[in-house]
């Protein structure tokens, strides 16, 4: 894949999902990328990727979104999928206790790879099984409080909060990075060259396409 980074885009940020497996980040990302969602989907082999371009004020940011395997047996190297990563979307099921107690464990994997000011969103999927619910919004939200994390109840199938979990993210991305940039700017010599007009972050591991408001998967 040879891509080059969109010269319409101020910013590109990455971003990964992770979580159990079967949570449903696949359908999630496929949701938000492409508004797809499958019943019958497989379980995620290493990692896949997936872009969207959303306009935040003036600025037109690309996401690169990493969709990372739940099952251990699949999961790589997972320090790569951290790399540059300014952001994590955590998912878990409401409907298995289980997947909401692996939180802390997940957690832990973000604060030993991902970036201290890393920004993370905690995301209860699956709101539409609310008849087989196990964990409540309640507990989700006091965790997320707890740590510092933003938080959103959604549902992939029905297409609930999708767009607005990722959204919130990415604002989060957004805020983090802006406040360096400005405290960057802060402590600059006043002699460097300026740039061509865009920001570019985070370039490293990243590449983009040529698209504006479109998406993109690849597998
Ligand atoms: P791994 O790739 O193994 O880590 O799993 P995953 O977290 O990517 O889960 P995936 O998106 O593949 O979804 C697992 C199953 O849950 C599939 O059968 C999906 O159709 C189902 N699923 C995902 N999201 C929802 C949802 O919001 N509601 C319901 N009812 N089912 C969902
Ligand atoms: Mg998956």
């Amino acid at each position: 894949m040879a891509d080059s980074f969109d010269d319409e885009c101020d910013y590109l940020f990455k971003a990964i999902l992770i979580g159990d497996s079967a949570v449903g980040k696949s359908n999630l990302l496929t949701r938000f990328a492409k508004d797809h969602f499958r019943l019958d989907s497989k379980p995620t082999i290493g990692v896949e990727f997936a872009y969207r371009n959303i306009k935040i004020g003036d600025k037109i940011i690309k996401a690169q979104i990493w969709d990372t395997a739940g099952q251990e047996r699949f999961r790589a190297i997972t320090s790569s999928y951290y790399r540059g990563a300014r952001g994590a979307l955590l998912v878990y099921d409401i409907t298995r206790r289980q997947t909401f107690n692996s939180l802390a464990k997940w957690l832990k994997e973000i604060r030993e790879f991902g970036d201290s000011d890393m920004a993370i969103a905690l995301v209860g999927n699956k709101t539409d099984l609310g008849h087989a619910r196990e964990v409540s919004e309640e507990e989700g939200r006091s965790l997320a409080e707890n740590e510092g994390l933003c938080f959103m109840e959604t549902s992939a199938l029905e297409n609930l909060n999708v767009e607005e979990a990722f959204l919130q993210l990415i604002t989060r991305i957004h805020k983090v990075t802006s406040k360096k940039n400005l405290e960057a700017k802060a402590n600059q010599v006043k002699t460097s060259t300026p740039s061509a007009g865009n920001s570019i972050l985070h370039l490293d591991e990243v590449s983009a396409t040529k698209q504006t408001g479109g998406c993109r998967c690849s597998r």
